[in-house]
């Protein structure tokens, strides 16, 4: 895991499982089948690194033999919140690792012409000042998904929240950071800049359209 010097919010998970899966990722020729599972992969081991930091419990259980010390995450209310579409394949793999968590949703969409954010649906548990939230979507593109995102999870109480995606755009990490400097940002590459239409360059294309194999 490494903090980059040019972003105080984003971390790089830099794994060597999670640089090869992200390459076959990225690959044109990979078929839904595979990146479904590659999404679903990628996330579960950077939800490992993201909750690294995670405050913990101590706890006392008898083993057969005698009481023995050990610790258990503080609460217990973690919320994992997909925004659709894409971000519902990073869900089950993070589930894998933390099943109690709980799961909101955020429905958002790109205006294909001003690329801004329309919003359709909004769920997450009520009692929301009190949990970690994990905001999930694979693309972190011109950042106004992410800022929309997280600017509704604030109003609904939400104070504790991290984003995580596959491939974040410098335009990207700067704008989310400037909106919400207190939400940190975990990626798994941060590529090198947006075209025109505002896809991420290299990127892997348009995420939701790969999952789904909607194209
Ligand atoms: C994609 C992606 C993000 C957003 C990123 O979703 O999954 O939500 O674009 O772009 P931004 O940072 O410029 O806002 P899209 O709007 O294509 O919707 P979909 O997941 O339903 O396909
Ligand atoms: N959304 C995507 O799915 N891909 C991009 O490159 C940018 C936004």
């Amino acid at each position: 895991m490494a903090t980059t010097p040019a972003f105080a919010n984003l971390t790089l998970v830099r794994h060597p499982l999670v640089q090869h899966k992200m390459t076959l990722l990225r690959d044109r020729r990979t078929p839904t089948k595979i990146f479904k599972e590659l999404v679903d992969e990628i996330a579960m081991l950077m939800a490992y690194e993201a909750t690294s930091e995670l405050s913990l419990d101590r706890v006392t259980v008898e083993t057969p033999l005698e009481q023995a010390t050990g610790f258990q995450v503080s609460g217990k209310k973690l919320t994992l919140v997909p925004i659709l579409r894409a971000g519902l394949g990073m869900v089950e793999g993070i589930l894998r690792l933390v099943p109690s968590a709980r799961v909101g949703h955020i429905g958002l969409y790109r205006d294909h012409d001003t690329l801004e954010p329309v919003d359709y649906y909004f769920k997450v548990p009520s009692d929301a000042a009190e949990r970690d939230f994990f905001l999930l979507d694979p693309m972190l593109a011109t950042g106004g998904s992410a800022v929309s995102a997280v600017s509704s999870l604030k109003r609904a109480g939400g104070v504790r929240i991290r984003f995580l995606c596959l491939v974040a755009a410098p335009e990207g990490v700067r704008r989310l950071g400037k909106a919400h400097p207190d939400v940190p940002v975990y990626a798994a590459a941060l590529d090198r800049e947006l075209n025109a239409q505002g896809y991420i360059l290299p990127g892997l294309g348009d995420a939701g359209d790969r999952l789904f194999g909607t194209r």
